[in-house]
């Protein structure tokens, strides 16, 4: 059965969107992978999820490693470009605790610190495209498969 789902953004404003999607869907405990280069919608995209939880100003936290936010769910930030060397930061940072069950935790950058990460996530993988991004969506556990099959069905409402 597929369960990944590819979308394409053609401006900030949708990318930003998708995310408000995703964010309006979630219910706590969710752990969201983003992975791709720079400048390709990771922070946009968090951003969307932020306001959807009613969290006005998700800045992203490249010079700090992680941000918490208060709305309707608590989000942690975790942005891990900038971890270095990866080992020895990421075990004083204390990222094991972003991982609750009433948090959602977005990560820009998560191949970077993927052992750290529990196995069952989403993961969503961005790519710059000549009209603007791609979001690839794979679903690791079966929270996460139902997650991107109603994202599935609000794009392709007849599938
Ligand atoms: N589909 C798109 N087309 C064009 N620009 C986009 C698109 N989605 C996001 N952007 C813009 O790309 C820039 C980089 O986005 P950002 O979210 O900071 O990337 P990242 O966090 O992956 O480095 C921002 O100015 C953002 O508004
Ligand atoms: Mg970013």
């Amino acid at each position: 059965m597929k369960s990944s789902l590819t979308l394409q953004s053609h401006s900030p404003e949708e990318t930003h969107g998708v995310g408000r999607e995703v964010g309006a869907r979630l219910r706590g405990g969710e752990i969201i992978s983003l992975i791709g280069p720079l400048g390709t919608g990771k922070t946009c995209f968090t951003q969307g999820i932020a306001i959807a939880l009613g969290i006005p100003d998700a800045s992203s936290p490249s010079y700090v490693l992680i941000t918490q936010s208060e709305g309707r769910l608590r989000l942690y930030h975790v942005d891990a470009y900038r971890l270095d060397p990866i080992g020895v930061v990421i075990q004083e940072t204390g990222i094991e605790d972003c991982f609750d069950d009433s948090s959602i935790c977005v990560i820009e950058w998560a191949d970077r610190i993927m052992e750290w990460i529990p196995s069952e996530q989403l993961e969503i993988r961005f790519a710059h495209e000549k009209n603007g991004r791609r979001m690839e969506f794979h679903p690791h556990g079966k929270r996460y498969r139902s997650l991107v099959k109603e994202l599935d069905s609000l794009v392709s409402p007849r599938n």
